[in-house]
């Protein structure tokens, strides 16, 4: 990225206006990477224009066409054609950082086979760098702009997860750790309905992913056609649920895109590349939020959340903090999803906090965040009847057993 093309990219983000999408996938992934936070900062955008922003989380891809062909010949490991005994040159879709394709095994196992574009990498790393540059600069001309939400910090922690995207053997890890996880709390707090595909590490590398073929449909796919059960979704927010709040440890783009449901039924996570931590005071504090507030207890839920500032703010600004919440969330019990959504909620939730109660949920924050903007987008196109958090009383009493949240 160039420091013309940064400059277009920056007003694109902050012009009143919705931006120029189309315009900034051509930048590559960084400007993407880069859209889809701006997406979750409704205290520096207008909430219209993250909601705009947003919908880059599903139409991510950037990649033109190429040959796979070529990419497989020079970057899968030794071996790896003798294997194959059919592979569709038709992609199955095309991903964000590759694109997936349909192929048999000479055992005859069907799977999928996930390609990284060859350059992607360099291009990345070099857009990072420049814009590095750039802001140091900028940031030395005007100390001022080190205070905006620290842009190289938000830079840092986007080469460090996209990077760790694009090598796919880090798909292999997140489902062995999330794996582990589920494993180990079989007792406490039984998923039955998850799991992960099986993988083949001897057929993968960096650059090439092979792992079995999920008979079944995405998420994205059983919102189109209008066949996701409600208890499906509850059972589904019970799982990730447990991983968020109870963990900590948890699957960071977990998009409908990103979940097949197999013909038993079963929910299964795919994309395991981005595993994502959440600090314990964001999670907690969280937690603690939805759960005083499944219950109606406002107040309470408002004084949980001022657990995420990393100091709490003076009474007068926690004051004013209540009482701003208090006008959001007016009402809140009786509305359903359809009539007043989570996200909104949050986005005007988060701006709230960073204002008025100098919340600082730090960019470790986002990811759960973002996961919620993602639930809440599945109840929203699913079943907009519903009143999501009373729905969730239930599943948080679980969490709270079984994951012994009580004693944090
Ligand atoms: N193991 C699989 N079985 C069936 N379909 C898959 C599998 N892996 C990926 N897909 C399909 O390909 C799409 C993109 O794959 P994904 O691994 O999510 O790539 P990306 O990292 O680009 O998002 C998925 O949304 C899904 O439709
Ligand atoms: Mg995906």
């Amino acid at each position: 990225m160039r420091l013309l093309t940064f400059l277009r990219y920056y007003r694109e983000i902050r012009k009143d206006g919705p931006a120029d999408l189309e315009w900034i996938q051509a930048q590559g992934l960084l400007a993407v990477k880069l859209s889809q936070i701006f997406a979750l900062r409704p205290d520096m955008l207008s909430i219209e224009k993250c909601r705009q922003l947003q919908t880059m989380y599903r139409n991510a891809s950037t990649i033109p066409p190429e040959d796979v062909e070529e990419i497989l010949r020079e970057k899968a490991p030794v071996g790896f054609y003798d294997s194959i005994a059919w592979f569709d040159e038709e992609p199955l879709a095309a991903a964000s950082v590759g694109q997936v394709h349909r192929a048999t095994l000479a055992n005859g196992d069907e799977v999928v086979v996930k390609v990284v574009k060859a350059d992607h990498k360099r291009k990345f790393q070099r857009d990072v760098k420049r814009m590095m540059r750039m802001m140091k600069f900028a940031i030395s001309l005007s100390p001022k702009l080190r205070r905006v939400g620290n842009p190289l910090a938000l830079l840092r922690h986007v080469e460090d997860y996209t990077t760790r995207e694009l090598d796919l053997r880090n798909e292999i890890k997140g489902g062995a750790e999330l794996e582990a996880i589920q494993e180990s709390l079989v007792e406490d707090f039984p998923m039955p309905k998850l799991r992960f595909p099986k993988y083949y590490p001897e057929m993968s590398n960096e650059h090439v992913l092979v792992s079995e073929y999920v008979r079944g449909k995405t998420l994205e796919e059983g919102i189109n056609d209008e066949s996701l059960p409600w208890d499906y979704l509850i059972e589904l927010f019970r799982i990730h649920g447990a991983y968020m709040f109870g963990v900590g440890t948890f699957h960071g783009d977990l998009h409908p895109g990103n979940c097949i449901i197999d013909e038993d039924g079963c929910f299964v996570f795919i994309d395991n590349g981005a595993i994502c931590q959440a600090p314990r005071n964001v999670s907690l504090s969280l937690f603690n939020f939805f759960d005083e507030m499944s219950k109606g207890n406002h107040d309470a839920a408002f004084e949980a959340l001022l657990g995420v500032a990393s100091q709490r703010p003076s009474e007068d600004r926690v004051e004013r903090f209540k009482s701003k919440m208090e006008e959001i969330y007016d009402g809140f019990g009786e509305k359903s999803v359809g009539e007043q959504s989570l996200t909104d909620l949050m986005m005007r939730t988060v701006r709230t906090a960073v204002e008025d109660a100098g919340a600082d949920f730090g960019e470790e924050g986002f990811p759960i965040i973002r996961s919620l903007m993602y639930m809440d987008g599945l109840v929203i196109r699913t079943h907009p009847k519903v009143k999501l958090i009373a729905e969730m009383g239930p599943s948080l009493n679980e969490f709270r057993k079984g994951l012994d949240m009580e004693s944090m």
